[in-house]
């Protein structure tokens, strides 16, 4: 099935210049990247991503790691991954969510760690399903930011909005 995942390269894989090696990784698969971002998380972007942990004691620090606090920037590299088996393929790349566990030669493996305060650094996120993908994706990129028409989009027209263009 043709499928696109969401791709987070985390604020640990920044930090430590895995960008290189995890797209190397992931090329390996012979998906397109649809689209990419840097994007500058905000805790709502945050809290609205890992909503399904809310009511688990590792929240707290999952939204401080993913807002970059643990690290020097507040950023994370978000990309759609698009084609044939999409999400398997990704996932599969990436290993499982304790590094520990992650088979060693995949990316979570390879780069992975857990952190004395507990919290699982696991360098990127992959979506689980094709719903959590559809959820994630609207979640972090605008339809004009992605090159393949994935959802059902509707025209808006927007009155006295104020945007920044080159001076
Ligand atoms: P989850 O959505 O369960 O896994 P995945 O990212 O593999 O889809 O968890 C989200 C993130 O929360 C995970 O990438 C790392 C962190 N996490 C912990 O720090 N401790 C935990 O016990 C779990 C389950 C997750």
């Amino acid at each position: 099935m043709i499928e696109q995942a969401l791709i987070l390269v985390k604020p640990d894989g920044l930090s430590k210049s895995l960008t290189g090696n995890i797209l190397t990784r992931l090329s390996e698969t012979k998906l397109e990247i649809i689209a990419a971002r840097m994007v500058r998380v905000t805790k709502k972007l945050a809290e609205e991503h890992y909503q399904h942990l809310k009511d688990k004691p590792f929240f707290p620090a999952v939204i401080k790691y993913l807002l970059g606090e643990y690290h020097d920037r507040k950023k994370v590299m978000a990309m759609i991954y698009w084609g044939e088996d999409a999400i398997k393929k990704c996932r599969q790349l990436a290993g499982a969510t304790n590094p520990e566990e992650a088979e060693p030669t995949s990316i979570r493996g390879s780069y992975g760690r857990i952190t004395t305060r507990g919290v699982y650094e696991n360098v990127i996120h992959v979506s689980g399903n094709p719903a959590d993908a559809e959820r994630e994706i609207k979640l972090w990129f605008q339809p004009d930011e992605i090159i393949v028409d994935l959802y059902p989009t509707k025209d808006i027209v927007l009155n006295s909005v104020t945007k920044k263009t080159w001076a």
